[in-house]
């Protein structure tokens, strides 16, 4: 469904993204991964016309995206939810999905408000509110909402989970879940959240210095993953500034069994570093 060949992007004169590849297939979740500034916005950005200036293939559904605009990409089907949410803080709920809603009359088959609820019901109860009076998960579950709109046959979502608390995470999760098992929607999910991401995806592209870095199903991501949490990392591996002590936050029984690998047992941007360290650069990083 979207496919993307030797991607090269650039903001101005910063070379950013090198020869990407990634393809995300019908109803299919897959995982974008990498520490901060490895590029995921802007692939996401770059797919969307939003930014950076490209080369090399952007197809979806078979189309060239090359000299589309970026409603004329999402007229396609292509729902996008940035890292900075973009609601109308001043528009109410109900007015934020309606804006989605009229984007695209006539031109795509859209989603009933009935509908969107039926995925996101706190936004029912809460469809009188301000958009800048929202917290920030019910902005996010608003901001992805609104981006279902147009029925998209594919949604990119940029860090949903970022400052979310784990139950709000939990909920966006169920949703986001059933709208690809049940409505079939695919998913292209940049994320550093490890655990979020792998109960949505079963395909996962890493990326490092704007480099694919790896590519693999869920389960041997998961398998390389557990391995760097069984094993110490070598001191090679763990080459880069000396971690941080836990921080004083994090609940005793974290901060009690403190290792110096403690970062590679979390499920966030540690992690995904400790992944690239070890298996990441040496082995599938082109020249
Ligand atoms: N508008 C811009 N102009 C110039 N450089 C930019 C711009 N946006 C991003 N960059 C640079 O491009 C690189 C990749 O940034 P990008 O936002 O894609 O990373 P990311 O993987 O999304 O990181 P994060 O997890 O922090 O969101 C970074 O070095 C960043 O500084
Ligand atoms: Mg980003």
């Amino acid at each position: 469904m979207l496919e993307v060949h030797g991607l090269d992007a650039y903001y101005g004169t910063s070379h950013i993204l090198h020869g990407l590849r990634l393809a995300v297939g019908k109803g299919q979740g897959v995982a974008l991964l990498g520490r901060n500034g490895a590029g995921k916005s802007t692939t996401l950005k770059a797919i969307m016309a939003l930014g950076p200036r490209w080369d090399g293939a952007i197809t979806f559904q078979g189309r060239s995206l090359r000299s589309l605009r970026a409603y004329q990409i999402a007229r396609l089907g292509v729902g996008y939810v940035p890292e900075d949410r973009r609601i109308y803080p001043d528009l109410s709920v109900d007015d934020n999905l309606k804006v989605g809603l009229v984007a695209f009359r006539r031109r795509r088959p859209t989603m009933s408000l009935d509908e969107i609820w039926s995925w996101f019901p706190l936004l029912k109860d809460l469809r009188h509110r301000l958009g800048r009076e929202l917290s920030g998960g019910e902005q996010q579950m608003l901001s992805i909402a609104r981006s279902l709109a147009g029925r998209p046959d594919l949604m990119l979502l940029d860090e949903p989970t970022e400052g979310l608390a784990p139950l709000v995470v939990q909920s966006l999760s169920e949703a986001i879940g059933g709208l690809i098992t049940e409505v079939g929607v695919g998913l292209l999910l940049a994320e550093q959240n490890l655990r979020f991401a792998l109960r949505l995806t079963e395909h996962v592209f890493v990326i490092d210095g704007g480099h694919l870095v790896f590519e693999g199903g869920r389960e041997e991501f998961s398998r390389r993953v557990d391995e760097i949490e069984r094993t110490p990392l070598a001191p090679a591996a763990r080459a880069g500034p000396a971690l941080p002590p836990p921080p004083a936050s994090w609940p005793e029984r974290f901060r009690a069994r403190h290792r110096p690998q403690y970062a590679a047992k979390l499920p966030n941007a540690l992690a995904i570093g400790a992944f690239i360290r070890q298996f990441g650069s040496a082995e599938q990083r082109g020249p």
